[in-house]
Order: structure tokens, then sequence, then C-alpha cells
């Protein structure tokens, strides 16, 4: 297919398609990225990176997902990736990205990063939460942590698309915030006693081994790990208090589930006005997201499944209210590895691009 930019498209000047580099290509993030960026009408890939595979000729490694260039995967040098690349995208372990960050933009390469360098506007804050990962760095661009924008496209699509530097939400925090937020932008829940209680597939490890995600642990079982601390509450508690206008505490767990893909997130919060039904809870949430394709809002009683998302951008929202305790049940389905991770991040890239932002998403499973 001839790749277009929008420019050429509306102008009927032929100029080249938006030139992308996936960094971390052979992990689950730059695969997905890989997936949903090879058949985008407006962006390339000319450029990939890694570490362990760098030398290798992409489709040696991935005949299951060959470029028709098929690049070789070359160390990140950021000079190099901008001579052939207007945009990075960063699949990488924690740390990472922050090295490579400052170059690429002094080079006009605008980035979007899927770890958690970037994600809070605090460097501080993410000293505190990311010990390990500062401990053997010395980080000292606080002006980049307060410059990146926190990449949900549903709640920041204006800001996203002027950014340099876009930090994709981690899964977890998508999932739970998607429904959360609307209740507390517009106060109609109690700030104090927020519980999430979310369960991941463990494609949320990444690649990489490591003997919790060996098939003889994780399969028939099904535990909680992270318990009081995981790294995810703090970044939770920042976009919350950010939307809600006041500082929320709140408590996450995560659970680890034998499947591969997929995340579950269930949200208790406590009503303000008692007398709000299911139905205007469900109300609420349909107003807010009624334009936005990726998130669907399911009707009470209909409670999401992770495999109705599979492969997917959707996220799949639905609330119920119990009356007797005045709670409200929030409960959220996405891909981690798609709505929660790269399909987001190509959303942004689409939004930073000038394009919508489902550009070229998938939103409907092949089920089962
Ligand atoms: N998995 C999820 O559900 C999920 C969801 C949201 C966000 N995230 C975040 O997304 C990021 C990527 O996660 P993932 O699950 O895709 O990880 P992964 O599967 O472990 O992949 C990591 C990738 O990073 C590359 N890499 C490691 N060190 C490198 C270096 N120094 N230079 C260049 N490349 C390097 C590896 O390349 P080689 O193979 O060539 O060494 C590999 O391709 C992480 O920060 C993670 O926290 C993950």
């Amino acid at each position: 297919m001839d790749k277009k930019t929008p420019l050429s498209e509306e102008g009927g000047d032929q100029v080249h398609a938006n030139r992308v580099a996936i960094i971390g290509a052979s992990g689950y993030g730059g695969l997905q990225s890989i997936r949903l960026l090879q058949n985008h009408p407006f962006f390339e890939i000319t450029f990939l990176g890694g570490k362990r595979t760098t030398g290798e000729k992409w489709n040696d490694i991935c005949p299951y997902l060959p470029l028709q260039n098929d690049l070789v995967i070359q160390p990140p040098h950021p000079e190099k990736i901008s001579e052939v690349a207007d945009f990075a995208v960063l699949s990488l372990p924690n740390g990472e990205a922050c090295q490579l960050v400052p170059e690429l933009l002094d080079n006009n390469v605008r980035v979007v990063d899927l770890s958690a360098d970037f994600r809070y506007s605090s460097l501080d804050q993410w000293s505190k939460t990311y010990v390990h990962e500062a401990q053997k760095l010395n980080r000292t661009d606080s002006d980049l942590c307060s410059e990146a924008v926190y990449g949900i496209p549903e709640w920041k699509a204006n800001s996203i698309s002027e950014a340099r530097l876009v930090a994709s939400p981690g899964c977890f925090p998508t999932a739970s915030l998607l429904p959360l937020l609307p209740f507390l932008n517009q106060g109609l829940i109690e700030q104090e006693g927020l519980i999430i209680d979310a369960k991941t597939g463990t494609s949320g490890g990444g690649r990489s081994p490591k003997e919790v995600f060996l098939l003889a642990e994780a399969s028939e079982s099904i535990s909680p790990y992270g318990v009081v601390g995981h790294r995810h509450t703090s970044e939770i508690e920042q976009i919350a208090s950010e939307v809600a206008g006041h500082e929320i505490k709140l408590q996450f767990t995560p659970h680890l589930v034998p499947m591969v893909r997929g995340l579950l997130s269930t949200v208790y919060a406590r009503l303000r006005d008692p007398g709000l039904t299911a139905e205007d809870c469900t109300t609420v949430l349909k107003a807010i997201y009624r334009d936005k394709p990726s998130i669907e809002v399911l009707p009470v009683g209909t409670y999401p499944a992770t495999k109705w998302v599979k492969h997917t951008n959707k996220a799949m929202l639905s609330v119920q209210v119990d009356t007797r305790t005045s709670r409200l049940i929030l409960m959220s389905a996405i891909d981690n590895l798609v709505k929660g991770q790269a399909g987001q991040a190509i959303q942004c890239l689409n939004l930073m691009a000038g394009l919508e932002s489902e550009t070229g998403m998938p939103l409907y499973p092949f089920y089962p």
C-alpha cells in the first residue's frame, strides 16, 4: 500500500509517510507496535532498535510478522535514529528510555515512551517509586518529567497532539483510571476509601524470562502480588489527584492470573449521593466517552470480559451500584498489550501526527 501523510490526502502533494523508529522491537510492546504500524496508512517503520537482538534481520527473528523493508535491528543511537525517523516509540525496561530521550528530542525526534520513566511529573516521585532504577542512574532531567504529557488520549488529546514527549500510561492505571476519572472529576464519589482490585495475564511481565511466569508456576493458579506499594499505585494516585483537584490515596492490589493477555480492573468507591442508580452512573460514563471509539460503556447488568477486548484497543466499562452499601462498582477490561500498552501509544502517535487517534486501531476481536 502507498503510504501518505494526511497532507498528501488533502492537498495532493506527494510527501512521505511519517517515519517511525521502534526501539525494543523484539519485546512484547515492540511487537504490538510493529503489528499496528505495519498496515497503518500514514506511518512507515524505518528503524528497529534493540540490545540482545542487535544485528539480526527482523524477518529472521519474527517470520510470522514480516516487514517489507526487512530491517536489521540496530543499537538505538539517537543521531542515527534522527537520520531516518521523525518519531520514536520506546518500548524498553524502566530506566532505559530516560538515557535516550534527551538526545532524541535534541535531534527533533518526537517520542512516545511506554515505560514509566516520564509518567511522573516529578523526578523526585519517580526516584522514590523506581528506587532500584534510580540508584543506578543519576537523572537530572526533571524538566523533561514536567514537560512529558501523560498519554491517555481520551483525556489529554490536545496536549498529546502538541507534545514532543508522551509517557504512555501503565496497563493497570489505564484500566483503572478510565472508569474512575469521570466520577472523580464530577465530584460524584467520596475521595477516601477507593479500592482497586485488578487481574492481569502473564504478558504483563514482558518477554524476558522470569520464574514466576513459567507455565508450571503460573498455570492453574491465581495469586496477588505487590500488595501495598505496587509501583502503579502512585501512578494512579497522581492522575486521580490531578483530575479530582485533591490529593487521592487509594488501595490497589494486582493479581496474576493464568492467561496470556488481558487485564480486568474492578474499582470500588462510595457514592456521595446514595440516590444515584447504576443507570444514572452509566449515563455519566456514556456522556464522557460518547465520541471515543476505543471506549465501550456496557448496559447495566452486562459485565466486561477480557476475551471481549483481546487483540483490540477497546476498553470495556461497566457500572453497578449496591444500594445497601452505597457503593459504586466500576469494571473495566482491556488487552494489557494493546489499550494497556502499544495500542494506546499508537493512539498518541496518531494524535501527534495530526490524525484521528483511532486511525489503524483494531476495535473488534476475532472471538473467541
Ligand atoms: N507488558 C505489558 O503489559 C506492559 C504494559 C504497559 C507498559 N509496559 C511497559 O512497556 C515497556 C516494555 O515492556 P515489554 O513488556 O514490551 O518488555 P519486553 O517484552 O521485556 O521487551 C523489552 C525490549 O527492550 C529491549 N531492550 C532492553 N534493553 C535495551 C537496551 N539497553 N537498548 C535497546 N533495547 C533494549 C529488548 O531488546 P532485545 O531483545 O534486543 O534485548 C526488548 O525488545 C516496559 O517499560 C513496561 O513496563 C508493559
